[in-house]
């Protein structure tokens, strides 16, 4: 009895204790408006909807992950410092309201789909930071630029002349213009945000203590390098230690831009043209002997292709040049059969479907289907049953609804490659793809999601609004596609948009 009564006391003098701990744990672990408000403001949390526990730590955890903490979904100390932490004001996520787990993907920088359409850029002061003279801002970011410029094609350059510059640099505090929302904050929070391309305005809190050189106050070097990187098309990265992590990461001496953005920037823009490897002396494409290899700057194309693997490949005869953003690929061209085994030659046309991944290529009344390079069991096939005609033209996919155009004469046939068997029946080239010759050889679809046609060494390039050739068209092939001009300058068509969907959905 005596026993049990005391029992009973220590067992509610626990359960007491239990409970107050409970509750102070409760306490500082739930997320607070302002624990939405920030995930809000960066892109983490819909706008306008009711807090939800369950979903809010979900979108906690997802911004704990992409922050390279745990994520336990729960607010704990380190992410109460993390949340602490001066940092962009830029999203971390693109597009409004995106609910989604925590990505699936390898941690790394985010090329959006928002590209400059030039590289010899211009940029112009608004007006200075208060906390330093113009000859240091100005020095700064003439630092960030190149700190990109030498990874990259893109050049930079001051101008006073507002009318043609590029990029417009501010310094402003509070409400500036860009809505409520993206408010400067005072002192630390928020330092500085960007707009896409091809936008061009960077703007920078002037409450912030601006520093060069030092590791007092906040960096403008690399605040603003960081905005640049917005302001050409990157997204936040989620490596620590990346110049488009989203948090400041402090003042470092001599500081080199990390290899994740290199490879953002590269992704979108291409590499600097002094890094492509030299052509091998004597050995300029055009001067090539040997077993009638193609002439990379005069011959036509049979076919041209992007394969699954976002490679661009460009047939002739029994080869194929690998197209990079600057021109052909060196050590190019090789044969097809060295990616396409027992592909043949001569080909008619060759596509990639973005519904399966799977390249379809074409020849006479047969066609050929590769998954992952591989020649699929029993092809190549007859073409008779897909209700195609023989000896096609030109295939590719067309950015305006994702399916596989297929040109022969003066008609054009939508191939299903769920089915193997066309779509309706034949259509006129003329009735839909206004300003287009009949006659080309070869079509695909660039990474910029436009759709290019080539015959001989003229290429058109289509516009899917106005649903007719783009103006200013036919455009050299060896000069833009090949990169044979005289002037090294990158070709035209370099608008990348790099695995889009993976960024954006
Ligand atoms: C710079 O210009 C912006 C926009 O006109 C203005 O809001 C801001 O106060 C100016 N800042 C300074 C430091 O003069």
């Amino acid at each position: 009895m005596f026993i049990s009564k005391r029992l009973a006391c220590v067992v509610i003098v626990l359960l007491i204790t239990l409970n107050a701990e409970a509750k102070k744990k409760k306490k500082s672990t739930q997320l607070t408006t302002s624990d939405y408000e920030y995930m809000i403001k960066y892109g983490w949390y819909p706008r306008g909807v009711q807090h939800d526990p369950q979903s809010g730590a979900s979108s906690l955890a997802s911004m704990q992950l992409f922050a390279g903490l745990e994520p336990t979904g729960i607010m704990n100390d380190e992410t109460r410092e993390l949340i602490a932490t001066p940092r962009c004001g830029n999203r971390d996520i693109f597009g409004a309201n995106q609910m989604h787990g925590p990505p699936n993907r390898a941690k790394r920088y985010a090329a959006s789909s928002y590209v400059w359409s030039k590289t010899d850029l211009k940029y112009y002061f608004e007006n200075f930071s208060s906390r330093l003279t113009a000859e240091e801002t100005r020095d700064a970011i003439q630092r960030a630029f190149d700190l990109w410029a030498e990874h990259s094609p893109l050049t930079f350059q001051e101008t006073d002349d507002i009318a043609t510059t590029d990029f417009v640099i501010t310094f402003a505090t509070g409400d500036h213009g860009d809505g409520i929302h993206n408010a400067f904050d005072g002192p630390r929070g928020t330092l500085g945000h960007a707009y896409y391309p091809e936008d061009g305005r960077a703007h920078f809190d002037d409450d912030e203590d601006f520093t060069v050189g030092s590791h007092n106050g906040v960096n403008l070097y690399i605040v603003a390098a960081h905005e640049f990187g917005h302001a050409f098309g990157l997204g936040h990265s989620d490596v620590q230690g990346s110049l488009m992590y989203p948090w400041y990461q402090g003042y470092v001496e001599n500081y080199q831009l990390p290899q994740d953005d290199i490879q953002g920037i590269q992704q979108m823009y291409g590499m600097p043209p002094e890094d492509e490897a030299p052509a091998p002396p004597g050995a300029s494409p055009n001067q090539r002997s040997g077993d009638n290899l193609p002439d990379t700057c005069t011959s036509s194309w049979d076919a041209v292709d992007t394969s699954f693997d976002g490679k661009v490949f460009a047939f002739k005869g029994k080869y194929l040049w690998r197209i990079k953003n600057n021109g052909a690929a060196n050590g190019f061209p090789k044969k097809i059969t060295s990616f396409y085994k027992r592909a043949p030659s001569n080909v008619d046309a060759v596509v990639t479907s973005r519904v399966n991944q799977k390249t379809y290529i074409f020849k006479g009344n047969r066609y050929w289907r590769y998954t992952n390079y591989k020649l699929d069991a029993n092809f190549p096939k007859k073409l008779k049953p897909t209700g195609l005609p023989k000896s096609v033209s030109a295939a590719f996919v067309w950015g305006g609804n994702g399916k596989i155009h297929i040109f022969k004469g003066n008609h054009f046939y939508i191939f299903n490659e769920r089915t193997e068997k066309i779509k309706g029946g034949k259509r006129t080239i003329r009735d839909k793809w206004h300003g287009i010759p009949t006659s080309v050889t070869s079509a695909f679809q660039w990474k910029n999601g436009k759709t290019y046609f080539f015959r001989g060494d003229k290429y058109w390039r289509f516009d899917d609004s106005s649903l007719q050739k783009e103006r200013g068209y036919p455009k050299s092939k060896a000069l833009y596609w090949m990169g044979c001009g005289a002037t090294p300058d990158l070709p035209e068509p370099i608008r990348v948009l790099p695995e889009e969907n993976e960024e954006r959905n």
